[in-house]
């Protein structure tokens, strides 16, 4: 199904999930490996082109993450991204070491348009460097397309085996070009026809899951989340009323949102979902009493889940498969593709039990990333409204609250978020930003109120913009519209007394708190 394909090794940088969606924005599918992959498996899977990413080692120590010179003798044309542009030159004998001046940040490169990789790139160009290493001679056969006033080969190229190497980070948007110089890569290079689309992998994806169920039955965890809402959708579309959907109030939902979710998805919705709703709260407030470590919280939420779903299905008689809503980000931060170090184990990966009742679990947007889960929806005839909802994670209110969770927690941030989202959206922002939510941090504070002394919790509000959900900035809300929720959230929300606004990016913070 995906025969064009672009294989992205990974060298433990923080933005190999960046390039691999890049290289899909060109329409191109992509999947990140890890560098150990065998060459013979990266022979079989016989991609058009190979990218290695950026990697926090150097690459002339002796056990820094390495690849093989055959990697580059198989006439698979590769492009060596930072850290993988100075592997390159150091496998195929050229030369790197530790740079004079460190670059770091927005960048003016020199480029040399006669490049294929600079075709219709200005010749000079603000582009992401972070480095400490530098390559101070080019392999043989090389030459030097692109410097800066301290990088004297920012970029460069061997035409003949085509072989590419770039100092600094086209996939990062600081790299104003940078899709420009992948696609020019990925299509003018590798000579993809960039075909992959939308409509083709649903209508693929409803095959091979019609031909894998077969006469099976299936259970589906529907949280009402984007993601959770795609897959059941498209496995009714597959599998009709073999499917049996399962919803799960684990009381961490945000305000009303189980009546919400039950509206749509129920029985008296738009879909024929074989709709059930467990009302499991208690049980996962008792689970979670004294907890609080994050990761603790999430493993525990996630064996309820399971538990949950067991319970049911043999409730409703034997169940073959178990679908989830796993997307591709959730699958390379928990450590399971590509090199990276596990960030968070999102529940429905890294969380899942190792005794799990179902023959098997289909995960259908596994390869996906969350914008082209959207595209998915929309291509299935989800509403809008239910496609561009803003993404709540699995583990819900549970990791919005830090430290030990408690009904009465739940009711603060329940309480406060929806002060906060009814605000934004009255103020109009609410299509603008990515993600916005209010959390409850485990601090309380002194403060007064009608002339008595308070102790009580403080809220942070959260809001911000991205793309993809791995890097994001603070969303700047104006003052006026922070100051009514702060004000009506102190008013209305008993036990809060303090508000805050949380303006860190991603890196080095995360979206959520926990
Ligand atoms: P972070 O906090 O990792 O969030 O920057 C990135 C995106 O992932 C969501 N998120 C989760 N989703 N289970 C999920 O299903 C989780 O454990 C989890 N943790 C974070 C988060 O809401 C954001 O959209």
């Amino acid at each position: 199904m995906n025969q064009e394909k672009v294989i992205v090794i990974d060298f433990g940088g923080q933005y190999n999930q960046l390039v691999a969606r890049r290289v899909r924005e060109c329409n191109v599918y992509c999947e990140i490996y890890s560098y150990k992959t065998d060459l013979e498996q990266i022979k079989a899977m016989n991609p058009k082109g190979i990218i290695l990413t950026g990697g926090p080692n150097s690459c002339y120590e002796a056990d820094s993450a390495t690849c093989s010179k055959e990697l580059f003798e198989l006439g698979i044309p590769v492009l060596g991204l930072c850290y993988g542009a100075q592997l390159m030159m150091h496998v195929l004998g050229g030369k790197v070491e530790k740079a004079p001046v460190r670059e770091y940040g927005k960048t003016e490169v020199v480029v040399d348009t006669t490049s294929p990789l600079f075709q219709n790139v200005s010749d000079h160009t603000i582009c992401w460097m972070s480095h400490f290493d530098y390559i101070s001679k080019v392999a043989d056969g090389f030459r030097t397309v692109a410097h800066t006033a301290d990088c004297p080969v920012a970029a460069a190229e061997d035409q003949r085996r085509n072989l590419y190497a770039i100092q600094f980070h086209p996939e990062v948007l600081h790299t104003e070009e940078g899709t420009k110089m992948l696609r020019n890569f990925v299509i003018n290079v590798c000579g993809c026809a960039g075909i992959w689309k939308m409509d083709a992998f649903v209508e693929n994806s409803v095959k091979a899951i019609r031909e894998k169920v077969g006469n099976g039955k299936v259970l589906c965890a529907l949280s009402g989340g984007v993601d959770s809402s795609v897959a059941a959708v498209m496995m009714a579309k597959a599998i009709g009323d073999q499917l049996t959907c399962v919803f799960v109030d684990h009381g961490l939902l945000r305000k009303n949102e189980g009546d919400e979710v039950e509206a749509v998805f129920g029985p008296d919705g738009p879909y024929n979902l074989n709709f059930i709703r467990v009302n499991a709260q208690e049980r996962f407030y008792s689970k979670l009493a004294g907890v609080e470590e994050p990761e603790k919280k999430r493993k525990i939420i996630g064996e309820e889940f399971i538990r949950v779903f067991e319970e049911e299905a043999k409730k409703i008689g034997a169940v073959d498969f178990l679908v989830q809503g796993t997307i591709y980000p959730d699958v390379v931060e928990s450590g399971l593709g590509g090199e990276s170090a596990v960030i968070k184990s999102h529940h429905n990966v890294g969380g899942l039990p190792s005794c799990v009742d179902f023959k098997e679990i289909i995960e259908p947007l596994r390869d996906l990333f969350k914008d082209e889960v959207r595209k998915a929806g929309l291509e299935l005839g989800i509403p809008e409204y239910l496609v561009f909802r803003q993404p709540f994670p699995g583990p819900g209110l549970g990791i919005r609250i830090i430290g030990e969770v408690t009904a009465e927690k739940v009711r603060i941030v329940q309480d406060a978020d929806a002060i906060y989202r009814e605000e934004v959206a009255n103020a109009g922002y609410d299509k603008s930003i990515g993600q916005y939510f209010a959390a409850l941090t485990n601090m309380r504070s002194v403060g007064v109120m009608g002339d008595e002394r308070t102790y009580d919790y403080a809220v942070a509000l959260r809001a911000v913009n991205t793309i993809d959900f791995m890097t994001a900035e603070a969303a700047e809300i104006p003052f006026e519209v922070l100051q009514k929720v702060m004000s009506r959230i102190i008013n209305e929300v008993k036990g809060v007394n303090r508000v805050m606004y949380d303006l860190t990016s991603k890196p080095p913070g995360t979206i959520e708190f926990e």
